[in-house]
């Protein structure tokens, strides 16, 4: 009898929640407006120009890059996609409280973080040319869109948890089979004729200890939705998982925010079970500054 009720009251709950979920599928994707809404005149080159320094910072933006990454590489079709952390819904999502930096960041101070962490590079100063480009194409692409920071689609799209323990070797396998063909059986990607075809994963032409991308959570979110890039959507999470954890147990530039001590430096910025920073795994002891090429420029 009781049994009964909880059941049926379940059902009506579910039902509720049924709906609920009918009415949010049946709202539409926010889509970002297309270049050729892109205004004119002076806004409109400040537009044209963040969509330019988005695609190639290595050229548009040099004095703050240390590698051949692209924001693009890592957040698709310029900003544009859809978990993949795009351009607009971050836009809309700041100023918000950072745990990185235990700080409330603008969006400007957010731009600067990566290119300090993940472009190996420096943060550009704010109101400068680079961040003002940056800033005006963001805003360009968030039109329509409602301020706060729940916006469908914003950030990477969260992968469900590996049903193992995420595993090195496995990884070490997986890579070699599905991803080495085009990023480097080194990890380093690939140029032609000085411009980059595929980006680099680690190595010193990576993103550094520092970058989002260096915690193995997000790759492995990236990985498993967009990634192998000619077969998005073949691989398992748990695959996701253990190539993930390969990529984010191998060499890169020291975290610029390093003290001096690793231990110290993992306790402050890395003291999460996704990130190796300080472990030490095969002998190597990941941030070594023995075995770690410097922070950027
Ligand atoms: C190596 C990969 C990589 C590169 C290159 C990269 N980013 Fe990011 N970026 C990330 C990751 C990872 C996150 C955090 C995503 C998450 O938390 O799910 C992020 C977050 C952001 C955010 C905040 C998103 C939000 O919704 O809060 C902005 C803005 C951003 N990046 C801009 C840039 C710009 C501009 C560049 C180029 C100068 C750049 N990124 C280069 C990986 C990268
Ligand atoms: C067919 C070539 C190709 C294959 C295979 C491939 N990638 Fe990529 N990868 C790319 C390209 C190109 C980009 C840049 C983003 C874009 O244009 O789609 C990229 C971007 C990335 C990035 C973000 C940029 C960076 O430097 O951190 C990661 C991480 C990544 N790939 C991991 C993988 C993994 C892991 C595999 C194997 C499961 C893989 N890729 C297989 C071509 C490839």
């Amino acid at each position: 009898m009781k049994a009964g009720l909880t059941t049926s009251l379940g059902f009506a709950l579910l039902g509720g929640i049924g709906i609920g979920l009918a009415l949010s599928r049946a709202r539409p994707p926010f889509r970002p407006p297309p270049d050729s809404a892109m205004p004119g005149g002076r806004l409109g080159a400040e537009i044209r120009l963040g969509e330019a320094i988005f695609n190639d910072p290595r050229h548009q933006a040099a004095a703050y890059v240390g590698n051949d990454l692209r924001c693009a590489d890592c957040h698709l079709r310029a900003g544009r996609q859809a978990g993949s952390a795009p351009l607009w819904a971050a836009y809309v999502a700041y100023p918000a409280y950072r745990r990185k930096d235990h700080k409330v960041e603008s969006f400007a101070q957010r731009l600067q973080g990566c290119f300090e962490f993940s472009m190996n590079g420096k943060p550009p100063p704010l109101g400068g040319k680079t961040l003002v480009a940056l800033e005006s194409y963001a805003n360009f692409l968030a039109r329509g869109l409602p301020v706060g920071p729940h916006a469908q689609g914003r950030l990477y799209r969260p992968i469900s948890q590996p049903t193992t323990r995420p595993s090195y070797a496995s990884g070490a396998r997986l890579y070699a089979a599905r991803c080495a063909a085009c990023h480097g059986g080194n990890g380093a990607g690939l140029m032609a004729n000085g411009t980059p075809v595929f980006p680099a994963l680690w190595g010193k032409d990576s993103f550094n200890w520092g970058a989002g991308m260096a915690d193995i959570n997000h790759a492995a979110a990236f990985i498993h939705a967009f990634m192998p890039q000619n077969a998005p959507g073949s691989l398992s999470p748990q695959q996701a998982w253990d190539i993930a954890t390969y990529i984010d147990s191998q060499t890169r530039p020291q975290d610029p925010r390093f003290t001096g001590n690793l231990a110290a430096t993992r306790h402050l910025f890395h003291d999460t079970p996704f990130s190796t920073y300080g472990l030490s795994i095969n002998n190597h002891v990941m941030g070594d500054p023995a075995e770690t090429p410097p922070a950027g420029p």
